[in-house]
């Protein structure tokens, strides 16, 4: 499939997999998937992993994200992880403002945007995360929600920084659930993203931003998202927690 952006699909893992079991994972897609070129592959394990799963695909086409990541650089910030201890273990990407974030912990897109300033600064790359819950979809406020979530957390944020920002579009209604978008849906509002980044920054940054689909994704259904010209890779919840599952997405998203 030739696409206009590069695929890039990430695994996040959330609160799963201890290190042996990460590494398991990780072994398993390194075998799988070492001939991949044409998707960019992420995993993003807990913090208690980064380190040993970091060694694990030393050398391969398996790229090291974070879930999350402290605003500030360091001090006194408990329970806290800063860029700087991240790149320690060669950690690339970074998820910021998970829908699950914004819910339990009440992360903010104020807070968010300083996060991304924060990993920009680290020269890290955010993943930034925005969706609507199925109550603001079904009350015709999706557009205002997910425009207000994309301006407050990528406020302050330089246009080349922002080409180097991922945006990931899930759907709260679609996390977890087994309920994805339809094809049509994701593209749609990928569509919107895009004229919003557009808005925000310029053509040409919107042009190259790549815009994630998350929510429900599996191997049945990556084939026809990854192929809506907006939809530019996946960030997959459960999915990603089996080495067959998602090695089948990338390898149906090719
Ligand atoms: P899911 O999660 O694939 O399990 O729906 C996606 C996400 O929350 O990133």
């Amino acid at each position: 499939m030739q696409k206009e952006r590069k695929l890039l699909i990430a695994g996040n893992w959330k609160m799963n997999k201890t290190v042996a079991e990460g590494l398991d994972l990780v072994n398993g897609l390194r075998r799988e998937l070492s001939g991949v070129k044409e998707v960019d592959i992420v995993v993003c394990p807990p913090f208690t992993a980064l380190s040993e799963v970091s060694k694990a695909i030393l050398d391969s086409n398996i790229r090291l994200g974070a879930q999350n990541m402290s605003e500030q650089t360091g001090g006194a910030y408990t329970g806290e992880i800063a860029a700087a201890m991240l790149k320690e273990f060669s950690v690339r990407f970074v998820i910021l403002g998970h829908s699950e974030r914004r819910q339990y912990q009440k992360e903010s897109d104020a807070l968010i945007a300083a996060k991304a300033l924060a990993t920009h600064a680290a020269s890290l790359k955010p993943i930034i995360c925005v969706g609507e819950t199925l109550a603001e979809r079904e009350s015709g406020v999706m557009e205002k929600i997910i425009g207000g979530q994309l301006k407050g957390s990528t406020a302050g944020l330089s246009k080349t920084q922002m080409e180097e920002t991922v945006i990931a579009y899930e759907p709260v209604w679609a996390i977890g659930t087994g309920k994805t978008a339809s094809t049509q849906q994701a593209q749609d509002v990928h569509a919107f993203i895009r004229r919003t980044l557009a808005h925000l920054f310029d053509d040409a940054v919107a042009k190259r931003v790549r815009i994630q689909y998350g929510g429900s994704v599996k191997p049945a259904n990556a084939r026809e998202l990854m192929s809506q010209p907006d939809v530019d890779g996946a960030l997959v919840g459960g999915a990603a927690l089996e080495v067959r599952s998602f090695t089948d997405i990338i390898k149906n998203s090719i």
